[in-house]
């Protein structure tokens, strides 16, 4: 992959990844199917936008805008608060996949960050079931 062919130009930059967290979160509060992760999260989703929006920045080959702020993700070890298991790491890559698909974002780049967000959520489980 090209410095030019990143996740994060694919997506069109800051704004376009900015507009797939909004999708995400909005989603997770719309969506029955995804009570049980919305349970997990704070009642004001601001902050956790925020968050993901500069994790994903860095995390798709853009600029590092989370580690500017909070040094190095530690992914695994911030979320071992909350008890994540398959329901939840599946709830999760659903409600990407719909915010995905509901932004237009092309079906081939879907699939690929899709393929690359599965290995994240899989490695964030931290409980059985
Ligand atoms: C596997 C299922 C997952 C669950 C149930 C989950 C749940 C959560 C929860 C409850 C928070 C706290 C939100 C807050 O403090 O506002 C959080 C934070 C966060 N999550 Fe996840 N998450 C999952 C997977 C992922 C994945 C796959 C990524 C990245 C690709 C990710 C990235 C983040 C980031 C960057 C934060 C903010 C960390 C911080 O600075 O506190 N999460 N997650």
């Amino acid at each position: 992959m090209t410095d030019a062919a990143t996740g994060f130009t694919l997506l069109g930059g800051e704004p376009g990844v900015r507009a797939l967290v909004d999708r995400f979160y909005d989603l997770m509060d719309l969506e029955p199917a995804y009570a049980g992760l919305r349970r997990l999260h704070p009642h004001q989703l601001d902050g956790s936008r925020d968050k993901l929006h500069w994790f994903l920045c860095g995390w798709l080959g853009g600029p590092d805008l989370y580690q500017q702020r909070f040094g190095h993700p530690r992914l695994r070890a911030r979320h071992l608060p909350y008890a994540i298991g398959i329901a939840e790491r599946d709830q999760w890559l659903a409600c990407m996949k719909q915010a995905l698909a509901e932004n237009g974002v092309e079906a081939a780049l879907a699939e690929r960050l899709h393929t690359a967000f599965s290995g994240t959520a899989d490695w964030m489980r931290n409980k059985g079931g």
